[in-house]
C-alpha cells in the first residue's frame, strides 16, 4: 500500500501517487503519444476501484479535461469521503464535432468563481479539497493582474475548497504560489536547476508539492523499450522525485491497471532507496 503525507500546513493527508484523470475526460488537442479512446464507464470505475485498493486517495481533474469532472462525479457516487479531489479553474475545454476541441482562459475573479461552482455540481459535492489556478503560462500576471490566488482564499475562506494554489508554468509563479498559497502543482524535470529553487521555497514556506507529468505524457515510456526498461525507467524517475523532500505527491495519467500496478510498485522502490539514503 502507498503511504500518504499531509499536504503543506493543510490538514489534508494524500497519497504519494496521485491519478491524473486527463485521459477519462479528454481525447482531443492532448499531446499524448498515442491516440486513445475514453475508457467506459465500467472500465474507469474498475480503475478508480484498483487505485484505492493500491493506496491511491487523490484524484486530479479540472475543466479543462473535458468530461473528466462530470465522469467522476458519476462514477464515486457514494465514495465521495474515500478521495481527496484536486480540480482547477481559469481554463475549460469543449470537443468539437471536427474532433479538435478547444480551451477557453478566463481569470476574472467571478469566471474563477463560477468555475469553482460549476466543478461542486460537476463533481456532485458540496466542498473541493484542492482547486489550483489552471495557468495559461502568464503565472505572475495572473497572480498580480486577476489576483487569482486571493480569489481562491476567499473560497477556502467561505468553506468551499479546503487548500488552494496554482499548476504553474514558470519558476517566478512557483516561488510566489509557494509563498502566499497552501500547494504547488509543478512539471518534474530533474535536469533543471529551476526545481532546486522552488523545492527549496515550497520548503521553507511549508507548501504542498504536486508534480504533473513526470512520464513527459508518456513520451519517456516508448513502448519499443520493452517492460523491463520502462520499469527501470518508471523507478529511476520515483528515486528522483522522492529524493526531493518538498514532494507530497506525484500525479500520472494512465487508463490501464498493468500500469497503474508497476508504477505504485516502482513509487515504493523509490521511496525506500530514498529511506536507505537518508
Ligand atoms: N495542471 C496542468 O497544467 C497539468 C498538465 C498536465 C497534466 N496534469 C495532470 O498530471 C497528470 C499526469 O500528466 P500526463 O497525463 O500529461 O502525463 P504523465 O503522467 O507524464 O504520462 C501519462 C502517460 O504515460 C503512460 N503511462 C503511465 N504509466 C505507464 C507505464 N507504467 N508504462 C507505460 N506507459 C505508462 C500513460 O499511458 P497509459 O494510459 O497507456 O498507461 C499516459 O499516456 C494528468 O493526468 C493531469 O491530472 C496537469
Amino acid at each position: 500500500m502507498l503511504p500518504q503525507t499531509q499536504v503543506g500546513k493543510t490538514d489534508i493527508r494524500i497519497s504519494r501517487l496521485g491519478l491524473g484523470t486527463v485521459k477519462f475526460g479528454r481525447n482531443q488537442s492532448v499531446k499524448y503519444p498515442q491516440t486513445f479512446e475514453l475508457p467506459s464507464d465500467a472500465d474507469a470505475k474498475q480503475l478508480l476501484h484498483l487505485a484505492r485498493d493500491l493506496g491511491i486517495n487523490l484524484l486530479d481533474t479540472a475543466p479543462a479535461y473535458g468530461y473528466s469532472e462530470e465522469r467522476l462525479g458519476n462514477l464515486l457516487s457514494g465514495e465521495r469521503k474515500d478521495w481527496v479531489i484536486c480540480t482547477k479553474a481559469g481554463e475549460a475545454f469543449r470537443h468539437d464535432f471536427d474532433g479538435t476541441g478547444n480551451s477557453q482562459f478566463n481569470f476574472e475573479p467571478e469566471a474563477i468563481r463560477s468555475s469553482v461552482e460549476r466543478s461542486l455540481r460537476r463533481l456532485r459535492t458540496d466542498y473541493l479539497d484542492i482547486v489550483l489556478i489552471h495557468s495559461d503560462g502568464n503565472d505572475e500576471h495572473l497572480i498580480h493582474h486577476y489576483q487569482v490566488l486571493h480569489t481562491l482564499s476567499k473560497l477556502k475562506k467561505e468553506g468551499w475548497i479546503r487548500a488552494f494554489g496554482m499548476s504553474t508554468k514558470t519558476l517566478e509563479g512557483g516561488i510566489i504560489c509557494a509563498r502566499e498559497a497552501d500547494v504547488v502543482m509543478t512539471t518534474f524535470n530533474p535536469s533543471e536547476k529551476d526545481d532546486e529553487r522552488l523545492m527549496h521555497s515550497c520548503a521553507q514556506h511549508n507548501a504542498g508539492v504536486l508534480l504533473k507529468k513526470v512520464f513527459n505524457s508518456g513520451h519517456l515510456l516508448k513502448p519499443e523499450y520493452g517492460t523491463t526498461t520502462i520499469n527501470a525507467i518508471i523507478e529511476q524517475q520515483m528515486t528522483g522525485i522522492f529524493a526531493q523532500s518538498a514532494v507530497n505527491s506525484a500525479i500520472i495519467g494512465t487508463l490501464n491497471g498493468q500500469h497503474l500496478r508497476s508504477n505504485v510498485e516502482c513509487a515504493l522502490m523509490g521511496l525506500a532507496a530514498n529511506s536507505k539514503l537518508a
